[in-house]
């Protein structure tokens, strides 16, 4: 996600920036830019692409000055551009803004002040606030910024800079991170610790509703209105783990922050008992829709199996989930009546652009869920629900799969909403399951200790086996997956039913079995394989709802909160996420950047 840095003090800023920014940009980012104050005037150089490209521009500049913010931004509202990077300037350019987070009431702010005659040239939520300070300010910038916090709703991490205040950087924060460094003779700014952490170990954790004044000597924080005492954190730990926030590995920080990836793909989705997918309001012929094709790679196609199964079981809509490297080759059915959902974290994916292309060729109308604004497959598509995951370093991916189930659902409600198959009543329980699942989430995270002592023995193992029916079986192909693409343990999903027709000969003394067994409607056919696999010396783990007592039938238990079956997938796939990291790390696999795999496939 974006990322925000500030100085001031006695050396020149810009470079100080530059390497701020360079820490941040393992947050992922698609432009950059710095606002340099000097002499009374601020300078803005910012780039679309890298880093590298804004070090470029700069090279031909002469900035001295010693005040500045930058930023790395990660698009949200409007396509990574030169116009839509960071900082932005108000009409007069007498202000600069940085920000991280979402403006909510962003549209009606910027309305009024267009009718005021104030000039925008982005398409960010961003820019109001630069304008809104100009709006406001009666020479002040403190007072300033605690005003217009009152008009604004949303997330933000804020710094502002004025050319009539040379002597201070203004800064505050509501659900998204800002640390301000305490230098000697110099203070620091940013989102992150680690783009400080070269220069001071002292910081003040900003927290939410705290404005911050940053002066060379001085920083003062004040909590509504209010001068505060701040108490100084003292950072103990190296760069290199605080980007990963602590954690040893991307993948397993990833792991942790689904329930907030999870917060983030509900939020203003799920209102009153009812789905708003205001990314769906251009859809044509909602009604006519007989066939819904998911058509993805990788964990993403296991999310589109997940989805197959949501929209026919909600929405009563014929639906098929497809490789995109099959789909594009079979010559598929498909005509106006088709909607094809192409699912993708990064949108990038050659296979699945070329899928997408060859299904708007034969006319369907195509759905994106991807992760990425501004990627190829948001460009192309007619329709895009956007995941909010956040970037998601790891090859493995985690938190955008999960983020893609819960777009499934949210997808899947809103046909079944709209086309009248679901009484208000029954909308409203799913609405409400929907939005106890991060909370949830959280409760099977607590369960890492258990999952990486199972992962020990498996780690021992060469092969493995995942098995489940319904959603079950889908989840068992991600929960397989995961297991081979980091830990290299040879792994089989398969359809619990279909065991006893081969595979079960593969099944000998000691193989570790993981049986999900979420779907109640198929709970005691499950049980059935279950006793097959055990009867042939495996050892099982079950993976259940809690009170279900399936402990005599296995040897180990996981057991997950209650929610509703069709929405289990959410919640059973994260101890298998744990169970493949834990056994990664025992077996010494290089985790977040696993052999022969890449995060992005662009190659066919
Ligand atoms: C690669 C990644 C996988 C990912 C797949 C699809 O193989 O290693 O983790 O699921 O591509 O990527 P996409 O960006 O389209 O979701």
């Amino acid at each position: 996600m974006c990322g925000i840095v500030g100085y001031i003090g006695p050396k020149p800023a810009a470079p100080l920036m530059v390497e701020g920014l360079s820490k941040l940009e393992y947050r992922g980012y698609d432009s950059a830019g710095i606002a340099i104050l000097e002499d009374h005037q601020i300078e803005i150089i910012k780039r679309k692409g890298r880093l590298a490209e804004l070090v470029s521009a700069l090279e031909a500049q002469d900035l001295t000055g010693k005040v500045g913010i930058g930023h790395t931004r990660w698009a949200t509202h409007g396509k990574p551009s030169h116009e839509n990077a960071h900082p932005h300037y108000d009409c007069s350019k007498s202000f600069a803004v940085v920000h991280n987070g979402i403006i909510e009431n962003y549209q009606e702010i910027k309305k009024k002040l267009i009718a005021e005659g104030h000039k925008f040239i982005s398409e960010t939520d961003t820019e109001v606030l630069a304008h809104l300070v100009e709006k406001h300010y009666k020479g002040d910038l403190l007072q300033t910024v605690h005003h217009v916090i009152g008009l604004i709703d949303g997330a933000y991490a804020m710094a502002v800079i004025a050319k009539d205040e040379p002597e201070r950087i203004v800064c505050v924060r509501k659900d998204s991170p800002l640390v301000v460094g305490l230098g000697e003779g110099e203070n620091f700014l940013a989102s992150d610790i680690p783009a400080i952490l070269k220069h001071t170990r002292k910081v003040f954790l900003l927290e939410d509703g705290e404005v911050a004044t940053i002066t060379k000597d001085v920083v003062e924080v004040y909590q509504k209105g209010e001068k505060i005492d701040k108490e100084l954190f003292k950072v103990t730990w190296d760069a290199e783990a605080a980007e990963k926030g602590g954690y040893p590995h991307f993948m397993l920080k990833e792991i942790f922050e689904q329930p907030r990836a999870l917060r983030a793909t509900f939020k203003g989705r799920l209102n009153n008992g009812a789905v708003t997918l205001d990314e769906m309001r251009d859809i044509k012929g909602l009604d006519k829709i007989n066939k819904v094709y998911f058509v993805a790679c990788g964990t993403a196609y296991h999310a589109g199996l997940v989805g197959k199964d949501v929209v026919e079981n909600l929405a009563r809509i014929p639906a098929e989930a497809d490789i995109a490297s099959e789909f594009r080759y079979r010559d598929p059915i498909i005509d106006d009546k088709t909607l094809v959902v192409v699912i993708s974290q990064s949108g990038e994916t050659a296979d699945t652009l070329a899928a997408m292309r060859e299904a708007q060729n034969k006319g369907a109308q195509v759905l994106a869920v991807t992760n990425v604004v501004g990627s190829s497959v948001s460009r192309e598509a007619d329709l895009v629900i956007y995941t909010w995951a956040g970037p998601e370093i790891a090859v493995a991916s985690t938190k955008a799969y999960l983020t893609q189930l819960a777009a499934m659902y949210l997808f899947g409600l809103f046909l079944a909403q709209e086309r009248g198959i679901l009484t208000p009543k029954q909308t409203s329980e799913i609405t409400k399951a929907l939005r106890e699942l991060p909370g949830h989430v959280e409760t099977v995270l607590e369960q890492a200790g258990k999952v990486e002592r199972l992962a020990h023995e498996w780690a021992k193992r060469e092969n493995a086996f995942f098995i489940g029916r319904g959603l079950d079986w889908a989840v068992a192909q991600e929960g397989s997956l995961k297991l081979k693409e980091i830990s290299y343990i040879h792994a089989e999903a398969y359809a619990a039913g279909e065991l006893k027709h081969g595979t079960l000969a593969l099944i000998t003394e000691g193989i570790p079995v993981v049986a999900l067994a979420t779907q109640g409607r198929i709970y005691d056919k499950t049980i059935s394989n279950i006793k097959e696999v055990k009867a042939r010396g495996a050892h099982v783990t079950g993976l259940v709802f809690e009170g279900v007592d399936i402990s005599e039938t296995v040897d180990e238990v996981i057991a997950i909160p209650n929610t509703i079956p069709l929405l289990a997938p959410i919640l059973s796939v994260v101890p298998l996420q744990l169970l493949a990291y834990y056994a990664a790390i025992a077996r010494d696999s290089d985790v977040d950047k696993p052999r022969n795999l890449a995060k992005s496939v662009t190659v066919e």
